[in-house]
């Protein structure tokens, strides 16, 4: 049986997607801009089995392969549905996957994970698609961050684009930065971001934010191509605060900040006063992504394991985005 292995990055967007116009197609409200990860990716491979057996989904833990948590499975084989459904096959599939950060560490996980899970399907079918095409096929799974997987570098989700797909900005190679993750709570958020989105169009601050992107995205694209990291950083607190206001006057509200988020976000503040390129960000959870240039990396990373309530910093960097493993986990 014909077998295929991905590693793919997550990915931290600067711009968010928040909020979806089609939530079962996962059509965004908004474009969204994000910078690929390096080191935190998800590992996975997918074996195609004949028509009509059931699809499996493994873990692939240092014990050995474990059957997935039931929500899990149940989202990954709708997926393979989804993907199934595009292209025409008829194949089973059986699937392991691991990612290379602690699975606990509250780093959002299925924009690497399904990124992973449609190019190593396609790949083990043996069917050659553009990455445009497997953008789509990613975002088919209900992870919209997942079509900007497929890229490295920095990558824009425009809500223009007909077929939904994401398209690469610029390589890694321009403007590489540092992500310096605050992580303040582990384990899963208790709201998902599926739910976030449904929730976000009742905050009365909703319209407002969707007046205000165009503005706002033009000034990351402007910041991305002068290589500026104030002037993105500035566009991107400004965002990760405004998405966090929208999800807290959601109804019902979604409250993901912790103390200790807040604590990270005044030494983000501190360490500007003392003269570093540190901005913050967050995603749809506690824990502060702080993006700075490469050689602030250490410094960073310090001040932020210092702060109280703080179990541990993950430094990551832009990367290049998914490519084949030799290695199968099946
Ligand atoms: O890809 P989803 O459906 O899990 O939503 C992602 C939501 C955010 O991470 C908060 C923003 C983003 O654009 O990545």
């Amino acid at each position: 049986m014909s077998k295929a292995s991905i590693l793919a990055p997550a990915n931290i967007a600067v711009i968010k997607y928040w909020g979806a116009r089609d939530l079962d197609r996962t059509i965004p409200c908004n474009s969204s801009i994000s910078m690929t990860l390096k080191e935190c990716r998800s590992h996975t491979t997918v074996e195609v089995r004949p028509a009509g057996e059931a699809d499996q989904i493994f873990l692939a833990l240092d014990s050995g392969l474990e059957p997935a948590p039931l929500a899990f499975r149940d989202r990954a084989i709708g997926h393979l549905q989804q993907i199934r459904q595009a292209m025409g096959a008829k194949a089973s599939f059986r699937v392991a996957t691991r990612n290379s950060f602690p699975s606990a560490s509250g780093m959002a996980s299925s924009a690497s994970g399904f990124s992973a899970l449609a190019m190593a399907a396609t790949q083990a079918l043996g069917t050659p698609m553009s990455l445009r095409e497997l953008s789509v096929l990613a975002r088919l799974s209900g992870s919209g961050s997942a079509s900007r997987s497929v890229y490295g570098g920095w990558v824009e989700w425009s809500a223009e684009e007909k077929d939904g797909a994401a398209i690469p900005l610029y390589d890694a190679a321009h403007f590489p930065l540092v992500d310096a993750v605050a992580i303040v709570e582990s384990g899963a958020k208790e709201i998902s971001s599926l739910e976030g989105h449904r929730r976000a169009i009742a905050s009365p601050h909703f319209e407002r934010r969707l007046e205000l992107l165009p503005h706002r995205l033009q000034q990351v694209r402007q910041a991305l191509d002068d290589r500026d990291i104030h002037a993105l950083g500035r566009v991107m607190e400004e965002e990760a605060i405004e998405l966090h206001l929208i999800a807290m006057s959601s109804k019902p509200p979604v409250f993901y900040w912790q103390p200790a988020t807040i604590a990270v976000h005044r030494t983000v503040w501190a360490l500007r006063e003392e003269g570093f390129a540190a901005y913050f960000t967050m995603d749809a959870g506690a824990n502060v992504h702080v993006l700075c240039p490469p050689e602030e990396a250490s410094d960073v990373a310090i001040r932020l394991g210092q702060v109280e309530g703080v179990e541990k910093v993950i430094v990551d960097r832009t990367g290049d985005g998914p490519m084949p493993s030799a290695e199968h986990l099946l």
